[in-house]
């Protein structure tokens, strides 16, 4: 294409040792510009910047090589066949069923089928800047759908397919999307996701205002297609010409909606040069990704792990790595290191979730497959206990493979806290270091900064390049979020404490959200879904500790005075949930009572439904305040009757 001069990319050493850590670290953090300008060489750009960051929190203002363009599909795709590395395998898709036959495309293959997908775009009538929602199965078509965003300009929002047609048509509406791609269906653990069916089912909501959609042919379902708006990809699809549109560094590359403490799933926004040169570094640094290796994160592109190390990080970074349809237990517990021995892993990054849970199997199921080609594991989305860190250590990695603890959030768009492979020493449980950077602070609940070997509320001072630039649409709920907690800082939402070697161990959220299955899940999202319900009067979400998804959704509900209470109301309060949010959101417990604790000026005390939720009574607090004490004592009573 005109414009990109393809280079190849620039070659780092194998490993970063403690010292050049150290080095690149400090001088990272005393000239932030110059570090970041050299690093954005690991991209092609078409016009390269002068400027780094040019940032402020207060008032909130985020830029970075703002005087560049570039394009990431070019990036991603097009560079590696221009320098000579189009026969190079880029995606291999891992079906759902085992025995079904897969698929594995080389960079060049993957560029003429991004083309094709860009294509189809366009006649769809997609432009640069229009957002397209994207409601796909973990096939590579999904990962076209956004490259193809990408090449052409348009902003994609990856809504994860386990969301129902109301979380979608929300999501839609909020961004104002007229176009969608989705799939005829879905296949997880052999059972069909019906996705163009809750597309339908969504498009059908008030405010939905969708002109086109483009289904792609998966498993062959029978699915309706509506005349003028349905449109199969195999028919629109072409091979025509298709340049990369230049985009300035700061054009928006998607919103991708995540949940928060209050109110509705924000639309964190991630613009093209920093995004980019940010997955691409850490990819680069922490992963540290050899050629001819095969990378995999078993994460769904529907959540940013699988934005930034799936699509975007590696894919820049020239790398083989692999698509999986499916889930770690189907059709057994093996399926995950089945996957590893087939196609030889190399490097495998997945959740504390999906550990805790195969490692309840035992250890029979990793022993019958050759883990062999495995060389570096990680993990992501939520602090992983000692034990599961042990087990990943020592039988699935034969005790050979460093572990790789990567903190990070959807707003920061890449990893920000791990240690990097032989760089540094391995703690189970904490996350590690700051990558280059990245400046931590740890800040007391009045704002203090607190020092040295401590615990507080964990708060990032400077700007980074992959930092999310704002909420889409609604800058002022950026700053409330992010940036008012702690006067100019960036807030988290993390507790935190740090050692005496400068390791951080994140304690896990310390606002109202919890983390399920390492998914982020607002609790005031899933009491808004309960009050939906005709009979429901009040409800209280929290989580409580829960054995194998870190934390589960515990509900207080109350009815509504008249409401008759049948045998199977639990059951159609969590199937409720289930369909307003998703299965993702099902509750794990609902408490019905008769009353919340509630202070006299009638709020409700979260503390203490927290502690009868984790089944401890011993440390209630001050009850005195509370309008009515005795709540208490009836909560416990049917707290323990469960
Ligand atoms: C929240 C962000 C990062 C991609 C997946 C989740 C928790 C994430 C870790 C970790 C302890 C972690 C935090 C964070 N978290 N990684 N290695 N150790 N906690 O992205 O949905 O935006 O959630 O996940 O609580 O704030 P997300």
């Amino acid at each position: 294409m005109t414009g990109f001069v393809a280079r190849p990319v620039p070659s780092y050493p194998t490993h970063c040792a403690t010292e050049q850590y150290d080095a690149m670290y400090a001088r990272s953090l005393q000239d932030p510009d110059g570090f970041w300008l050299e690093q954005a060489q690991l991209l092609d750009w078409v016009q390269a910047p002068d400027k780094g960051g040019e940032w402020s929190y207060d008032p909130v203002v985020i830029k970075w090589f703002a005087d560049g363009s570039l394009n990431l599909c070019y990036n991603a795709v097009d560079r590696h066949v221009d320098a000579g590395r189009g026969d190079t395998t880029a995606l291999i898709f891992e079906p759902d069923d085992p025995a079904s036959p897969g698929r594995s495309l080389t960079y060049r293959e993957l560029h003429a089928e991004v083309v094709q997908m860009a294509n189809a775009l366009k006649s769809l009538g997609v432009t640069k800047g229009e957002r397209v929602t994207i409601y796909m199965p973990m096939v590579i078509e999904g990962v076209l759908a956004m490259l193809a965003c990408a090449r052409i300009g348009a902003i994609h929002s990856v809504v994860f397919g386990g969301f129902s047609p109301e979380a979608l048509a929300g999501r839609i509406v909020d961004c104002g999307s007229r176009f969608v791609i989705t799939a005829d269906s879905g296949l997880r653990g052999s059972k069909p996701i019906p996705l163009k069916d809750n597309v339908d089912a969504a498009l059908k909501i008030d405010g939905v205002d969708v002109s086109g959609v483009l289904v792609v042919k998966h498993t062959g379902a029978d699915v309706a297609m509506s005349e003028c708006r349905d449109n199969w990809y195999h028919e629109l699809k072409s091979d025509a010409d298709c340049p990369c549109e230049e985009m300035n560094a700061e054009d928006p590359l998607f919103i991708l909606y995540t949940s928060g403490s209050t109110g509705k799933p924000k639309g964190v926004l991630h613009t093209t040069g920093g995004y980019g040169v940010w997955t691409a570094t850490t990819f680069n640094y922490i992963f540290d990704y050899q050629p001819g290796e095969v990378f995999w994160c078993s994460a769904d592109i529907g959540w940013v792990t699988g934005h930034s190390y799936i699509v975007y990080g590696p894919l820049m970074n020239g790398a083989t790595q692999i698509v999986f349809e499916g889930v770690p237990n189907y059709p057994d517990h093996g399926r995950f290191w089945d996957v590893i021995a087939k196609h030889k892993v190399n490097i495998f990054y997945t959740a504390p979730t999906a550990i805790r849970a195969l490692m309840r199997e035992g250890d029979s199921f990793v022993e019958v497959h050759d883990r062999s080609s495995l060389r570096l594991l990680g993990t992501v989305g939520e602090p992983i206990n000692p034990e599961a860190w042990r087990w990943y250590h020592e039988v699935v990695g034969e005790g050979r493979c460093p572990i790789i603890d990567t903190w990070w959030q959807t707003e920061t768009g890449g990893c920000m806290i791990t240690t990097l492979p032989a760089a540094h020493h391995m703690k189970p449980g904490s996350a590690g270091r700051p990558f280059f950077g990245v400046r931590p602070q740890l800040v007391g609940n009045e704002g203090e900064v607190l020092d040295g070997a401590t615990s507080g509320n964990l708060c990032i001072t400077h700007s980074w390049p992959g930092q999310a630039r704002t909420v889409y649409g609604d800058h002022e709920r950026f700053v409330q979020t992010y940036f008012s907690t702690y006067h100019g800082k960036y807030f988290t939402g993390d507790g935190c404490r740090r050692d005496e070697d400068g390791y951080y161990w994140i304690t896990g959220r310390v606002d109202d959200v919890i983390n399920v299955s390492g998914h982020r899940m607002g609790t005031a999202e899933v009491e808004s879904a309960l009050v939906l319900h005709p009979l429901v009067c009040e409800a209280a979400v929290v989580g409580y500790p829960h054995d194998i998804k870190g934390q589960g959704i515990y509900c207080y509900v109350t009815l509504n005075a008249d409401a008759e209470v049948t045998d199977d109301l639990v059951a159609e309060l969590r199937q409720h949930v289930r369909k307003e949010i998703g299965p993702i959101a099902t509750p794990d417990h609902i408490h019905l009572t008769p009353a919340l604790p509630k202070t006299r000026s009638g709020k409700i005390m979260r503390r203490i439904l927290r502690k009868i939720a984790e089944n401890d009574y011993g440390s209630l607090g001050d009850t005195s305040t509370l309008a009515d004490p005795s709540v208490v004592e009836s909560l416990i009573e049917g707290r323990q009757n469960r």
